[in-house]
């Protein structure tokens, strides 16, 4: 399957289209920014950890029955996927206080929640993707509300998934992101990565942050974990 023309340039990724209007091809990149873009650097090597981790998490995910964008990984950096449209809002659940959540409610990171929470970001840089209730993801036509039941729904099954995944390779799940996305037929499929860009990832014995906060609160050692938790994923379960 061959790269045609470039249809969309994010932060960390190129899209390409392909002979196939259903298939698109993603190019994972280096470069990170955060802060909305405020904040601009590069991690090395991040671009194929994050497309062979993100591949790996999502046949997982797919198996246990939440359909994916994943087709085939094609190289290091480039994965075929499903063409989807993006539905415009961050999904992200949390296990533990931590980043915003810990910010807003003035409380410290590492709070352990007996039940995992869920909330939207309207996904929209020139208004720093703002947190959104429910309610308005749907008077704003972004979603309905049956696909916003089963968007939370594949979220927290998402959820349960990677941190049964992550606690087998000595990682806590602390949090996530995660994007749908919906293809020509209408089905809503998760869609975008999961990787230590969209993650937090705390190492379950010493508590060490093995994800893009390394980046984000310049703590140093950025590639070293990014590394770490690429080889904790290969691992057999411990
Ligand atoms: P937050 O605590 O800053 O709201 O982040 C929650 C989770 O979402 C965390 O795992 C990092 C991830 N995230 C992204 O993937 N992209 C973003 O732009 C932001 C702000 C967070």
């Amino acid at each position: 399957m061959d790269k045609k023309e470039l249809v969309y340039e994010g932060k960390a990724k190129k899209v390409f289209k392909t002979d196939d209007p259903n298939l698109l091809i993603v190019d994972y990149k280096d470069d990170a920014t955060a802060f909305n873009g405020l904040k601009k650097g590069t991690i090395t090597g991040k671009g194929v950890i994050n497309n062979q981790m993100s591949n790996f998490l999502m046949q997982i995910i797919e198996k246990d029955g939440i359909p994916t964008h994943f087709v085939k990984e094609l190289s290091e950096r480039e994965t075929l996927v499903k063409s989807v449209t993006i539905v415009p809002l961050e999904v992200i659940v949390r296990n533990i206080a931590a980043g915003s959540f810990a910010k807003n409610y003035g409380v410290e990171e590492g709070i352990v929640f007996d039940e995992p929470t869920v909330e939207f970001s309207y996904k929209n840089d020139d208004l720093g993707d703002p947190l959104m209730a429910p309610s308005h993801a749907i008077a704003l036509k972004l979603v309905t509300k049956d696909e916003l039941n089963l968007i939370t729904d594949y979220a927290l099954r998402v959820n349960a998934i990677l941190k049964d995944f992550w606690k087998s390779r000595g990682v806590t799940l602390v949090d996530f992101k995660i994007e749908f996305g919906k293809t020509a037929d209408s089905t809503i499929i998760l869609a975008d990565e999961i990787s230590p860009d969209t993650c937090r990832l705390w190492d379950s014995e010493t508590g060490e942050k093995l994800d893009k906060d390394r980046f984000r609160r310049d703590l140093g050692g950025v590639e070293e974990a990014y590394a770490e938790v690429m080889k904790r994923l290969k691992e057999n379960d411990k």
